[in-house]
């Protein structure tokens, strides 16, 4: 089947070629009682901080942020104030504050942290890409994840052109990411997606050569050399 062929690929490439980021770290991430938790905190924090911010700032923003509040229920207890002057040159303060409400949410239904995208939703400022990236890298949820670079990615995997900005479009793809994602590894098999969308398969000049999945790829067969011409709004 050709998935179970992107599928492979891709999760191989992604066990060799993933980059060393801070909140993929078993070490700073405590394997304890409660790891999956903490885990599920840490994917949080970074992925809304990952949004309009780019990887290499995010380290630095993510290392001091977990270093402040290592856990939720510390982050609950913090003020607007600190929190806004920890985000401080991040931008959309908006995402900082809805962090804090979260966490003051979630730390008082003594729950725990919610498991699914449907629970997760329900928490302020947790939207279906966060949810999805919670659920699935955290907890496992076979649950895809759509941003720009998996539109992108699956966009020329299967020579799709369509408006990215066009609500229809992005639902289009959730439906066939949601095909795609692995059932055994699916946050490994969403980070992977994003990770080529980041570091291989760029918006110009793809580096089609090193790209694990460029033998599976239709843009790569149509445009037959190191560059997409099919689809470009991606
Ligand atoms: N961009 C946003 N979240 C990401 C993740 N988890 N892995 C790679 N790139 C990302």
């Amino acid at each position: 089947e050709e998935a179970a062929a992107v599928r492979e690929s891709l999760l191989l490439w992604y066990d060799v070629n993933k980059r060393d980021l801070p909140w993929r770290r078993k070490a700073e991430v405590v394997e304890e009682e409660d790891c999956a938790d903490k885990r599920a905190y840490g994917v949080w924090v970074s992925e809304v901080m990952l949004q309009q911010t780019r990887v290499r700032t995010v380290v630095d923003y993510y290392r001091r942020w977990m270093a402040r509040w290592p856990s939720l229920e510390l982050l609950a207890s913090a003020s607007v104030e600190e929190v806004n002057e920890m985000w401080a040159g991040l931008g959309y303060y908006r995402r900082a504050r809805f962090l804090l409400e979260g966490a003051k949410m979630i730390s008082s239904s003594g729950e725990g942290f919610p498991r699914t995208v449907a629970a997760l939703r329900k928490v302020p400022g947790i939207g279906d890409y966060t949810a999805g990236a919670i659920a699935s890298i955290a907890f496992n949820e076979v649950v895809p994840v759509v941003d720009g670079n998996v539109m992108r990615v699956i966009a020329r995997l299967k020579a799709i052109t369509a408006n990215p900005k066009e609500s229809s479009t992005v639902k289009k793809f959730w439906k066939l990411a949601s095909e795609l994602v692995d059932s055994i590894r699916p946050g490994d098999f969403n980070q992977s997606l994003m990770e080529l969308g980041a570091t291989v398969c760029t918006p110009v000049n793809p580096n089609c050569c090193t790209c694990p999945v460029s033998s599976q790829c239709s843009a790569f067969s149509i445009s037959g050399r190191d560059e997409s011409v099919t689809v470009t709004d991606y």
